[in-house]
C-alpha cells in the first residue's frame, strides 16, 4: 500500500520528485483535470484544520477525484465509535484513499498496518506533518533555488511540533542545516543530536527562520507566564526581523498568534512567506495524492 505517513526515511530523490511534480501542477493552473476521475478520496479529520483540510480538498477537486469530507464532531465518533472502526467503515464503502489527521501520536502507524487503501498523513499528533514540510521545502526551493546548503532555524514549541519533526527529517536529507531555538520547557531533548539548540541571536543569522505556533495553554512555567513574556523572549518582533540578513526569509505554518510568536506587521511583510506557503499547499497536495493513487 502506498501510505504516506512521514518524511523520516524518505530519500532526497523522492522528496525532489514530489516537489518537481508540484511545480508541474503550479505551472498548469487549469482549474480541474480528470487525472483521478472515478477515484474517491475521504478527508478524515479527527482534529480541527483550515489550511490542510481545504488545500487537500482543492487538490482532490483539481485532480477530478470525488471528495468525501468527514469531521469527527459531526460523526458517529460522538456515539463512541473508534478511529479504527470509522476508517474501516469508509474503506468498506469503497474509498480509494484517506487523508487523515489525528490528535494522539502513534495511532496512524497502527491504522496503516490494518487499512489497505493508501492513508495520507495530514497531521499525526506530535509526530509528523509531512505535507506541511513539503510545502515548506517547495517555498524554500522556489525562493533560494536550492535547499542544499541552507541553514534553517526553527523557533518555538519544538516539543509539541509535528511540523518541526517533518521539517527536520526532510531538511537533513536534502542537505540543509537545521537549528532549533526554544525555551527549556518547549525543547525535545531526543532531537538535540540532529539539530543543536541555539540562542535567538544565532537563529536570526539563518537563511530561514521558521516560527512555530505557541500553545501557551499547554505550558505552565514561571519564565513564560504570558503572551507578552513569550513575545519578548521568543517572538519574531520587528526589531529582530530588522537584524536578519536581507536575503533571509521568515516562515510560519499558521495559524498565527499575532503579536505572540510573530508581530502583526510581519505576517504580510515582504520578508514573510506565510501566505505563499499556504498557496503552495495545493500543488504539493496534488502531487502527494497523485502519488498515492497512481
Ligand atoms: N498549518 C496547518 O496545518 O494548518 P491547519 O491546522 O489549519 O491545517
Amino acid at each position: 500500500t502506498k501510505h504516506f505517513l512521514g518524511l523520516k526515511g524518505v530519500s532526497a530523490a523522492e522528496i525532489t520528485s514530489l516537489l518537481d511534480r508540484a511545480a508541474y501542477w503550479e505551472q498548469h493552473p487549469s482549474k480541474v483535470t480528470n487525472t483521478l476521475q472515478g477515484k474517491f478520496v475521504s478527508n478524515l479529520f479527527f482534529e480541527n484544520s483550515t489550511r490542510t483540510r481545504f488545500s487537500f480538498e482543492l487538490a482532490q477537486k483539481r485532480l477530478g477525484a470525488g471528495v468525501l469530507n468527514f469531521s469527527a464532531a459531526e460523526s458517529s465518533v460522538q456515539k463512541g465509535e473508534s478511529i479504527y472502526d470509522t476508517v474501516r467503515t469508509l474503506e468498506s464503502m469503497g474509498i480509494d484513499a484517506g487523508v487523515i489527521r489525528l490528535k494522539p501520536t502513534g495511532v496512524l502507524q497502527e491504522l496503516a498496518e490494518k487499512i489497505k487503501v493508501p492513508l495520507i498523513n495530514a497531521g499525526d499528533g506530535n509526530n509528523e506533518h509531512p505535507t506541511q514540510a513539503l510545502l515548506d521545502f517547495y517555498t524554500m526551493r522556489k525562493h533560494f533555488g536550492a535547499i542544499k546548503g541552507l541553514t534553517v532555524s526553527i523557533v518555538g514549541d519544538i516539543l509539541h511540533s509535528r511540523v518541526a519533526r517533518s521539517n527536520l527529517w526532510g531538511l537533513l536529507e536534502l542537505g540543509a542545516k537545521v537549528k532549533f531555538c526554544a525555551p527549556p520547557s518547549m525543547q525535545a531533548p531526543e532531537l538535540a543530536q540532529f539539530a543543536p539548540y541555539v540562542s535567538f541571536e544565532e537563529a536570526l543569522q539563518s537563511d530561514v527562520v521558521m516560527m512555530l505556533r505557541v500553545q501557551l495553554e499547554r505550558h505552565d512555567h514561571g519564565l513564560l507566564r504570558s503572551a507578552e513574556d513569550y513575545r519578548e523572549q521568543y517572538g519574531m518582533t520587528m526589531e529582530r526581523a530588522s537584524r536578519m540578513a536581507s536575503h533571509a526569509i521568515i516562515m510560519h505554518p499558521a495559524p498565527v498568534n499575532r503579536n505572540v510568536e510573530i508581530d502583526d506587521e510581519l505576517v504580510e511583510h515582504e520578508k514573510s512567506k506565510i501566505f505563499t506557503q499556504i498557496a503552495h499547499g495545493v500543488p504539493i497536495r496534488m502531487a502527494v495524492i497523485e502519488r498515492a493513487l497512481t
